[in-house]
């Protein structure tokens, strides 16, 4: 049984498509390059869409939650699966948010057998190459009235503060809004809660306190509905 809570169904007869966890890149068989994510915000933003009558895909990388009731959860493992996923199941969609922590580079050489130790005299270096920006791809070819979301994890540090960090990558990645999370400490993410602020492309900035991953996935829905396409007539 669907209910939206306090916001009711503002999400019925809209499709969104959500990414989720930290993807892996394989080293050989036994050994990738990962991350700490645990995929509970992309989980936590199907969960809350669901809820506000939306079908919903989660592309979920790596991630070891039971799948959210009413979501049609897509399985990868690598950024370049991250990316082919979400390519498409974005097509069409009238929002996209990319919450996964997806792998910036990956090793150049994939070893088909298990690194051994003695093979060399020394550890090897290991050479990355760059992988593609999921966010940015889906930003070049989003459709008509498709809002896009892109996740920041910031840390301050000499060249500025969390939000400046967040600005730029707001400008650079071209979203229409960006959650920008400081991360470290205890916040963030391992954690089941976060704290967040959410930058608009129009310039507006909404503060999320320190909460449950829920309560920031239904700022982030209170923040897309209004900038949905209007609906075509007799579309529910
Ligand atoms: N992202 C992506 N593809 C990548 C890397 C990141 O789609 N290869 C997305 C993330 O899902 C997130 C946003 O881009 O929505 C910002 O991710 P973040 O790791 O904060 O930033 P980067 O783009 O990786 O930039 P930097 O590491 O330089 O801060």
């Amino acid at each position: 049984m669907l209910s939206g809570g306090a916001r009711g169904l503002d999400l019925a007869g809209r499709r969104v498509v959500i990414s989720a966890g930290g993807t892996r890149e394989a080293l050989d068989p036994v050994r990738f390059i990962g991350n700490r994510s645990s995929g509970r915000q992309g989980y936590a933003l199907a969960a809350t869409a669901v809820a506000r009558g939306t079908e919903v895909t989660l592309v979920a990388a790596n991630v070891a939650l039971a799948d959210p009731a009413g979501a049609k959860v897509v399985p990868v493992t690598s950024a370049a699966d991250l990316h082919e996923a979400m390519l498409a199941a974005a097509v069409g969609a009238d929002a996209v948010v990319m919450a996964a922590a997806v792998a910036d580079f990956r090793p150049e050489h994939y070893t088909p057998a298990k690194i051994k130790k003695a093979a060399t005299a020394g550890p090897a270096p290991i050479d990355l190459v760059r992988t593609a920006d999921v966010l940015l791809d889906l930003v070049g070819r989003r459709t008509p009235g498709q809002v896009v979301v892109g996740f920041a994890a910031e840390t301050g540090d000499a060249t500025g503060d969390v939000l400046e960090h967040g600005r730029a990558k707001l400008a650079a990645k071209g979203c229409d809004l960006l959650v920008v999370n400081e991360v470290g400490s205890a916040l963030g993410f391992e954690s089941a809660e976060n704290a967040a602020v959410v930058l608009g492309a129009d310039g507006a900035m909404t503060e999320v306190p320190h909460g449950a991953k829920e309560a920031l996935a239904d700022v982030v829905w209170d923040l897309v509905v209004p900038r949905l396409a209007p609906e075509p007539p007799g579309h529910r």
